[in-house]
């Protein structure tokens, strides 16, 4: 049996579309048959928020603590682990960074596992990333996220490098893009410099993905045919194809 694809979805910045591109990402990938199971990483628990399932059941800090959570169900082929307060605790934070990687090896009922990072917990992060078969570093064009994307990729490399085990491929993508904004007109040019030998996709500002998250549905039930969706999918076949 192969194992599943594992997905860190990360960046430092807060607010730069970490857990739209998570929930849309699970929900492409559920519609074209795989089962996926998104660990929500994050205490603020958006992804069970944004898909419009129960926050407040037994998920992801739980998971760390050896059990084996049964998770909300969003659709027949989407699970969600909700992240939580319990996250923040002094328990996980003294946990090893390895341990997520460990606790998932186990879990043999899904096709993809996406781990959606919370903004600024380097630790939490770092489990994901420890965790991760490819990590996608999320930005969007404001000069303190490129800088966040930047540190994220630095240390990706480093740990590669001194032998850790750490996500052995991972990409950029450049969010919440509005071409009608002088700066982010001027962004995707940049990525070659700060990015020299990264792949590089984009996901637009796109309000079908805005209201998705409002209205707390699987973009796929929700504007299946917009322009978040048809970049999600470029990045869904990158996962999927190499
Ligand atoms: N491509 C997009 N088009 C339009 N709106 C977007 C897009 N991506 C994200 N947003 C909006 O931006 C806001 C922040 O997005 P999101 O919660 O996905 O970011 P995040 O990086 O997960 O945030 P946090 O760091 O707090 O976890 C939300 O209101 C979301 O609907
Ligand atoms: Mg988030």
């Amino acid at each position: 049996m192969t194992s599943p694809h594992r997905i860190a979805v990360a960046g430092r910045k807060g607010g730069v579309g970490k857990t739209t591109i998570s929930c849309g990402l699970a929900s492409i990938l559920a519609h074209q048959g795989k089962r996926v199971l998104i660990v929500d990483l994050d205490p603020q628990s958006n992804v069970a928020f944004t898909l419009g399932v129960k926050l407040n059941v037994p998920g992801t800090a739980h998971l760390l603590m050896g059990k084996t959570p049964k998770g909300e169900q969003v659709d027949n082929n989407i699970v969600v682990y909700p992240g939580g307060a319990e996250l923040e605790s002094q328990d996980v934070q003294n946990l090893t960074r390895g341990l997520l990687a460990e606790r998932i090896s186990n879990l043999n009922n899904c096709d993809v596992i996406i781990f959606d990072c919370p903004p600024g917990n380097k630790h939490l992060e770092q489990m994901a990333l420890m965790a991760a078969s490819s990590a996608l570093i999320i930005l969007d064009s404001h000069p303190i996220s490129l800088l966040g994307a930047v540190r994220v990729e630095k240390q990706l490399k480093a740990a590669r490098e001194k032998g850790i085990n750490i996500a052995p491929r991972h990409a950029v993508i450049l969010s919440k893009i509005n071409q009608s904004r002088k700066l982010d007109k001027s962004f995707p040019q940049m990525m070659p410099k700060y990015f020299p030998d990264t792949p590089c996709m984009m996901v637009h500002q796109d309000a079908g993905l805005f209201n998705a998250m409002a209205e707390q549905t699987p973009i796929m039930d929700y504007a299946p045919k917009g322009r978040g969706v048809e970049n999600l999918k470029i990045v869904a076949k990158w996962i999927i194809d190499g």
